[in-house]
């Protein structure tokens, strides 16, 4: 699971009910209730007679730690109404694999089994991940019960595309568990930052001396990745300027790819024109080789010097420009945090700058950061960098100018 993603606490004190039904992707529904109890999720699972037969009541009860519902019929200590007790206080459904049978019941408001009587009786948004044969998914009926369940406003989640259990290659795979919890996630997150484009960088930089060797640091990229998918999921069109990591793209961020900072100050102009939002998170190496070598350098047994370069700073130049975006800065401090955070942020003439002490952040999964603007200064408690890049976000939207 993304952790630094998509966040261990997400979605904690939310009651997902996840209804499981009969296709091969039902070993995957199994998956998915331990990635969203990670989450912080309280799972209930009903579970249709088909889908039983491809993974057990059992198997779900010991993932989710609830009762799983199976039928109209089991009251279950509900007074006999399972389909209205189950849906109460849930603040989602989530259908997950959904079948072409299911989807076609659900558009037909059907009520002639527990899950679908549940979806009829819910008062919370409905979810569904269909997962079918690619042809049973083209098909007229399928499509046309797709676009019903649209308009009437459950939300759809999928297919992927790829290979299919019939050996089959197209669109009808249920969407993975870390994809599916985190589109969950986006789709509780406020949109704060709906209509605004924003662009970050992240990582580190890599300066090449020689074709094979180079100046970086241990910057994983973490805080800068979680902070594009906060910013992703608060509806924001974002754009990510990353250095060299070992990260995946989070959903809904287009990633440009660069290494060093000269590459990356390129890349961040050219993605400036529209945003209203910079965010440098990137730690980008303040030194370059002035020449780099065309071939591996060899040891000769004597000292080697290199001569080191200034690298342009990114972030002061984007936030001179008369036609700035509101410009957000990272000061990682190894002492004196409020000093020198604060003199950054001047110097830069930033509205925004999150500091850190390096020895509470950085490579961890974990940070303790102070948010400083012309307030003052606004400490977070310690919390995981994705919990950070929500508060983050909030702070920002609140300072934004209107659009
Ligand atoms: N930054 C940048 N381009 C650079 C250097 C830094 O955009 N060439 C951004 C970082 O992404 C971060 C902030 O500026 O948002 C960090 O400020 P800076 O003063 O450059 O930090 P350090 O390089 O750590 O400075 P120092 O070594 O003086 O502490």
């Amino acid at each position: 699971m993304r952790d630094y993603i998509d966040g261990i606490d997400g979605l904690h004190g939310r009651k997902i009910v996840l209804g499981v039904c009969g296709g091969i992707a039902a070993y995957k529904a199994a998956e998915l209730v331990r990635v969203l109890k990670k989450m912080g999720a309280d799972v209930c699972v009903a579970l249709t007679g088909s889908g039983a037969r491809f993974v057990s009541a059992l198997t779900f009860q010991a993932l989710s730690g609830n009762p799983v519902w199976t039928s109209l019929w089991d009251g279950q200590g509900a007074g006999g109404m399972a389909h209205i007790a189950l849906g109460r206080g849930a603040d989602a459904i989530l259908v997950a694999p959904a079948t072409a049978d299911m989807l076609a019941r659900l558009a037909q408001g059907r009520a002639d089994d527990l899950l679908s009587t549940l979806c009829l009786a819910r008062d919370c948004p409905l979810l569904v991940a269909p997962a079918m044969n690619r042809q049973m998914w083209e098909r007229a009926a399928t499509q046309r019960n797709v676009a019903t369940l649209q308009g009437d406003g459950v939300t759809i989640l999928g297919p992927a595309e790829g290979e299919q259990a019939c050996g089959e290659t197209g669109l009808g795979r249920m969407l993975e568990p870390d994809a599916l919890a985190a589109a969950l996630l986006a789709f509780f997150t406020p949109k704060l930052l709906a209509g605004r484009r924003v662009v970050l960088t992240a990582g580190p930089t890599f300066e090449a001396i020689d074709p094979v060797r180079g100046i970086t640091n241990s910057s994983t990229g973490k805080m800068g990745y979680a902070l594009a998918a906060a910013c992703a999921r608060a509806g924001a069109e974002t754009v990510l300027v990353s250095g060299p990591v070992a990260l995946p793209v989070p959903d809904g961020v287009c990633r440009i790819e660069v290494t060093s900072a000269l590459r990356m100050r390129d890349a961040v102009l050219a993605a400036l024109p529209g945003a209203d939002v910079f965010i440098a998170v990137a730690a980008v190496a303040d030194y370059r080789p002035a020449t780099v070598d065309g071939h591996k350098i060899k040891k000769s047994g004597e000292p080697l010097r290199i001569e080191l370069v200034p690298n342009p700073d990114i972030l002061a130049e984007v936030a001179a420009r008369p036609d700035a975006p509101f410009c957000v800065g990272f000061a990682a401090e190894s002492r004196d945090l409020d000093a020198y955070a604060e003199g950054k942020r001047q110097s830069k003439r930033l509205p925004m700058l999150v500091g850190n002490l390096i020895a509470d952040g950085l490579g961890g999964d974990e940070n303790t950061a102070v948010i400083y603007d012309a307030e003052g200064r606004h400490p977070l408690p310690r919390a995981p960098k994705t919990f950070i890049a929500r508060q983050i976000v909030e702070h920002l939207a609140r300072l934004l100018p209107a659009a």
